[in-house]
């Protein structure tokens, strides 16, 4: 059972308890009560330049696409079909006018709209029995970007970012205005940190992000680079339309 005064009193004495970092009662506090209501940095402007270029990131336990629509509209959206819940976006990053579901194959526009069913007719009664028109993958309950960084908040309610960053927009503005031209982003970095030197140890996860990025100060952790993001090739190369189902109005 957990004794959050307890931790608290000994956080206020300068002494963190070691079993913070992996205790799975203080994640579930931390998930409902902070990561639910918070915003989440998920991505920078600088990740999607062109139209259809779209990163996949995660928040909790959801998968979200952050994507740059045809019309230049930078987009958060559940990676999650209208149909069954499945992911429909299978890939880290890219490039797609679309994406297809690989379940049942329903295609969204990359502004979420919902372009194709196939079997429409046969299977669903046509537009009478599911209209198209006016479907679309969820967009993140709130979205919102400040210096080119895209944050999501789970909480629909959630308060306007510039009030939520408070005074500490001050430090994203000293990193993100360093220069006239912005920021370029060039990632995203991942990094599986241990501490063991064989890796073999796992890592809570508390502790993985620090590690990672102060490996080069703390000799009892370390730190390797991942492989690189996994891309979806046939996405990355198309910029056309996904062909079109009997039935469906795919453009
Ligand atoms: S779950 Fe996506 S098409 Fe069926």
């Amino acid at each position: 059972m957990l004794d959050l005064p307890a931790i608290v009193a000994d956080v206020r004495r300068g002494m963190i308890p070691a079993h913070v970092y992996n205790d799975p009662e203080i994640f579930a506090l931390e998930r409902d009560r902070l990561f639910a209501r918070a915003w989440v940095f998920v991505a920078h402007e600088s990740e999607i330049p062109a139209p259809g270029d779209y990163v996949v990131r995660r928040v909790l336990a959801d998968s979200f696409i952050a994507v740059r629509d045809e019309a230049g509209t930078v987009r958060v959206m559940f990676n999650m079909c209208l149909h069954k819940g499945m992911q429909v976006c299978r890939a880290e990053m890219g490039n797609a006018s679309h994406f297809r579901c690989p379940y049942h194959a329903w295609t969204y526009r990359n502004d979420g709209r919902l372009a194709g069913v196939p079997f429409h007719g046969e299977a669903y009664g046509g537009e009478d029995g599911l209209a198209r028109t006016g479907q679309s993958l969820l967009p993140a309950p709130s979205t919102d970007t400040y210096n080119g960084l895209i944050f999501i908040s789970l909480d629909a309610d959630a308060p306007p970012l510039r009030r939520w960053l408070g005074d500490f927009s001050f430090y994203l503005d000293l990193y993100t205005r360093q220069t006239p031209a912005g920021l370029e982003l060039r990632g995203p970095q991942r990094w599986r940190a241990s501490t063991s030197p064989d890796y073999a140890t796992p890592t809570p996860w508390r502790r993985s992000a620090p590690a990672a990025c102060a490996w080069w100060r703390s000799p009892g952790a370390a730190a390797r680079p991942l492989p690189a993001p996994r891309r979806s090739p046939r996405a990355w190369r198309s910029r056309r339309p996904v062909r079109a189902w009997s039935g469906c109005d795919t453009g």
